[in-house]
């Protein structure tokens, strides 16, 4: 694992940002991996200011994202399709219907899950997939358990995610139970990953993934330590807490 470490999280965001750029720039019709959440939004923006700036061209990037409450639709603002649109794909030249984002209201969800991750194999697999981390260890939604999905599937969130993500809706009530979530094996078959992390409330789960050399579904993050190309990309808060 290749660790950077940066000031803060505009510097984040530009490395991770450039990293993303370039491959774009390197492979017009790659297939990109992207999460929602607080962190990856500056590198979004750093995107979006490369097609702005430097003309870089998303019409034949696909890209798939991690996950989606079930129950919500395209259009709730607190989707995670609502999230791209807004702070990415409206903003550049991406054909809409490269992008996939999980789709919550899927009518038979065990089935919409395997079709889901035969999306990602049609188009030939993901090239270079963004994580962030949850402070319990999670990817995606892949929450600490005794057993974790190989392929997408349907989870239940953990009270703590629950709260955490509360910030994102009106209030604690209307936060969804369950969400569709890539699976490990999902995530892992990307060719390329880049993990970021910013601010202090996520340094106890950085040193841990940086100090136990141990592969436990307990804490997600770690199944990491199995992939030949990941890149963590943290803050210094992130770094030393
Ligand atoms: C989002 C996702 C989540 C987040 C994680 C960190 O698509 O899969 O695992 O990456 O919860 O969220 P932030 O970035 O808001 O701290």
């Amino acid at each position: 694992m290749k660790v950077l470490v940066e000031k803060n999280y505009e510097a984040i965001s530009k490395t991770a940002g450039r990293i993303f750029i370039e491959s774009i720039a390197s492979k017009p019709d790659i297939v990109l991996g992207l999460a929602t959440g607080s962190t990856p939004i500056g590198m979004y923006k750093e995107m979006i200011r490369a097609y702005e700036e430097e003309g870089l061209d998303f019409s034949k990037v696909k890209t798939f994202n991690l996950d989606e409450y079930v129950g919500l639709s395209q259009e709730h603002p607190s989707s995670y399709a609502y999230f791209m649109d807004n702070e990415l794909f409206k903003y550049i030249n991406i054909n809409k219907e490269n992008t996939h984002v999980p789709d919550g209201k899927a009518e038979n969800i065990e089935e919409y899950c395997k079709r889901y991750d035969e999306m990602i194999n049609e188009a030939g697999g993901i090239d270079i997939q963004v994580l962030g981390i949850g402070e319990n260890g999670h990817i995606a939604f892949n929450e600490p358990d005794e057993a974790l999905s190989a392929g997408t599937s349907v989870v239940k969130l953990t009270e703590n995610t629950i709260e955490v993500n509360s910030r994102f809706f009106d209030s604690l009530e209307e936060v969804p139970k369950t969400a569709i979530t890539m699976g490990m094996g999902s995530i892992l078959r990307a060719r390329k990953i880049i993990l970021l992390a910013s601010g202090e409330k996520k340094a106890p789960v950085i040193k841990r993934l940086l100090n136990d050399n141990k592969v436990t579904t307990m804490f997600p993050v770690s199944f990491l330590l199995l992939h030949p190309d990941v890149t963590i990309i943290v803050d210094e808060e992130a770094y030393n807490g």
